[in-house]
């Protein structure tokens, strides 16, 4: 089974690119910039992760982010993930950044964007792996503050495909942003949202009614509403899972507990993704792999999950067919194999 996941093409729908940072790179950025951490080792660093809630893990996330200072070490970042992905065997990456994290801090937004978007079109080139780029807006700033953000993003339309809202869910609902989603949405943007991760099922209705989501970032609390669950299903909105995060911040107290297998078979277009993989154990097979033990998935269960990752994507139907022909290839495969002996 092992062997299957990892060859199976897959695409990864939720990923902070500031959470692909593992605590070397950390550690050589921190040099290279002459920011002093408060860790000496690398294994003091990750026994730092051990988190109760998203907000606990954020203050941790925010305070590794502040290495990242020059073009070039977003550059980095974002090559050194994709080298990742490209051996995990994803073939279409939709990556979030947080500019917001930055700007703060006062980090031109011209040099994050221009080094995610350099690394993003070398490894087009390098292993064929395409990519969209969807700009984060902080949900615990201000409205205001991210007004001001998209209009900083505007000179670079052409390389940001979408915008979503990510950072403290809960007390910060979808209604606080409506007016800068109708900005976004008017200027081209499609919207995205992290919302029923922590937060309640009326946060992702008020997503989808309001700042008019093609997305539903988490939405594992979906599962305590029947009628959205119905909603979800027949509409196809798709859920992008994260399973080793939800067990890093306590959504789930066991992987045993996650609901992706109940919403997968109730029909919904769930995905397996890996949020923040240098915080949370692992990139997307070892989701995949996790999941699979603890809740003891089917090869069928897992390749409608990897379909499931193309149909949610912003890719063309076409390429969509295609990999939905490599997958099925790939099960047959197994299955002939298996009745062969
Ligand atoms: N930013 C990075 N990871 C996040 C998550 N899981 N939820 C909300 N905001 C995030
Ligand atoms: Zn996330």
């Amino acid at each position: 089974m092992i062997d299957f996941i990892n060859q199976l093409p897959k695409t990864e729908l939720h990923l902070h690119i500031e959470g692909t940072l593992e605590p070397e790179t950390m550690f050589r950025l921190a040099k290279r910039n002459g920011i002093e951490l408060p860790y000496t080792t690398v294994e003091q660093i990750r026994e730092d992760y051990n988190f109760s809630d998203l907000q606990s893990f954020l203050d941790i996330y925010y305070k590794g982010a502040a290495v990242l200072i020059e073009e070039e070490d977003f550059y980095e970042l974002t090559k050194e993930y994709l080298e990742k992905a490209h051996q995990d065997n994803v073939k279409h990456v939709e990556i979030f950044f947080d500019p917001q994290t930055h700007t703060q801090r006062g980090i031109p937004f011209k040099k994050v964007v221009e080094g995610i978007h350099r690394a993003l079109e070398e490894a087009r080139g390098n292993y064929g792996l395409t990519s969209r780029l969807i700009m984060c807006f902080l949900k615990h700033l201000s409205e205001e503050e991210a007004i001001e953000t998209l209009k900083e993003a505007l000179p670079y339309k052409e390389w940001i495909f979408g915008v979503g809202w990510d950072s403290t869910e809960l007390g910060n609902p979808p209604q606080k942003f409506k007016k800068v989603c109708d900005m976004a949405l008017s200027e081209g943007f499609i919207t995205v949202n992290h919302a029923g991760e922590e937060g309640p099922a009326q946060y992702i209705w008020d997503s989808i009614k309001e700042l008019h989501i093609r997305r539903v970032d988490h939405g594992v609390r979906s599962i305590d509403d029947e009628l959205l669950l119905e909603y979800l299903r027949r509409s196809r909105i798709p859920l992008t899972v994260c399973p080793l995060s939800n067990i890093k911040l306590c959504v789930f107290s066991d992987m045993k507990e996650h609901v992706i297998k109940k919403l997968l078979n109730k029909g919904l277009c769930v995905t397996v993704n890996s949020d923040d993989p240098a915080y949370f154990g692992g990139y997307i097979n070892r989701n995949f792999i996790e999941i699979w033990k603890a809740l003891d998935l089917s090869k069928e269960e897992i390749a409608q999950l990897a379909k499931n990752s193309f149909e949610a994507s912003f890719l063309s139907i076409e390429k969509k067919q295609q990999y939905y022909n490599e997958i099925d290839t790939q099960l047959e495969g197994i299955e002939s194999a298996s009745m062969l002996g």
